[in-house]
């Protein structure tokens, strides 16, 4: 089984993105041969700033190492230290019917939520392709949001293969449904785009003012208290042993107990969890040229296989 998956580098990673993607995507470097990679050129459809770009860059490789990904097991590399996929990406997209990009639900959700209208954000799944197939992997494992355009990717290569010859493997997307959406503190999803995220590597002060401000219901201290449908115990569970929450639970429906104690309990799961990550991120921060190599030596195997992957497709098509 090959695997592989991206992450874009738009932003500060959240609790939504640790449990929806990098604890599976970490978790997959023992079932298979794992390609990890940060997505930048993707990130430029929406990051207009070069010294944000650079720096979310590294953040991201930074705590990817710090939460446990193992540069020995996993190719993990940036997606612009292979350029040759850009020439895959237009390969497949001469191929590519207009009508399977318009039908792509992110285009229109993302302008939608402002980012500029651009050939590049509506182009975007031909790239994803070219990411997918560049190695090609058999698994791609991904969120619900991004399952189309696996679909998109499985359409393409299809296609490629019928009209030319067999170069590219098929891929499955592996949906994690297993992980429902994370909360924000509003209760909408967390997400960088609604500003109500829980940061995993913040500073201690802003994050427990952010937990201190998860959007409860106004029961009286005395109330018993439901759970299921409430936002703080939603995020302490993520974090919780199965016997913790039930505790918790039965806390909550007994009454006279507040949400701020429920608050304070999930800050310090929260710190607890991420304790040792932190220090291993502020170890790493240290050392940048050890996270730059490991950069480099997932770059180089990842480009090694596209260099195969392409100069099949360039025969295929004509260019060799
Ligand atoms: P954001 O919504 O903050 O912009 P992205 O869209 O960049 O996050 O998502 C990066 C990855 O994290 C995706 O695989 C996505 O499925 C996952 N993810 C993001 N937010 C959540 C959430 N609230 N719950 C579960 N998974 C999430
Ligand atoms: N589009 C994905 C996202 O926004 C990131 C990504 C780019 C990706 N290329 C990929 C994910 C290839 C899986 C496989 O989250």
């Amino acid at each position: 089984m090959r695997i592989l998956s991206g992450i874009q580098p738009s932003g500060k990673l959240h609790i939504g993105n640790y449990f929806g993607m990098m604890k599976p995507a970490i978790e997959l470097q023992e079932q298979g041969e794992a390609f990890l990679f940060i997505a930048d050129y993707h990130a430029l459809t929406s990051v207009r700033d070069a010294d944000s770009l650079r720096q979310m860059t590294m953040d991201v490789a930074l705590d990817f190492l710090a939460a446990g990904l193992d540069p020995d097991k996993t190719a993990f590399y940036r997606q612009s230290d292979v350029p040759e996929v850009q020439e895959l990406a237009w390969i497949l997209s001469v191929i590519t019917p207009m009508g399977l990009l318009e039908r792509c639900h992110s285009y229109k959700d993302k302008t939608a939520k402002g980012l500029a209208a651009t050939h590049g954000l509506f182009a975007y799944p031909v790239l994803m392709a070219a990411d997918i197939l560049s190695v090609q992997s058999t698994v791609v494992p991904v969120g619900r949001d991004q399952k189309q355009h696996v679909e998109v990717t499985r359409d393409i290569a299809t296609k490629f293969n019928h009209q030319y010859a067999e170069v590219f493997t098929i891929p499955k997307p592996s949906i994690r449904d297993s992980v429902a959406v994370v909360p924000g503190i509003d209760g909408q999803k967390m997400s960088k785009s609604y500003d109500n995220t829980l940061e995993i590597f913040g500073a201690p002060g802003p994050l427990k003012k952010r937990v201190m401000k998860v959007v409860t219901d106004c029961k009286e201290l005395e109330d018993p208290k439901d759970p299921t449908t409430c936002n703080v115990f939603a995020l302490y569970n993520l974090f919780a042993t199965d016997e913790e929450a039930v505790d918790l639970a039965m806390r909550y429906r007994a009454g006279n107990f507040g949400y701020g104690t429920a608050k304070k309990e999930l800050l310090s799961k929260i710190n607890e969890h991420f304790a040792p990550m932190r220090e291993k991120r502020g170890e790493l921060e240290k050392n940048m040229d050890f996270v730059e190599e490991v950069l480099r030596k997932g770059a180089k195997k990842a480009r090694a296989e596209t260099q195969k992957t392409l100069h099949a497709a360039r025969k295929a098509v004509g260019l060799e």
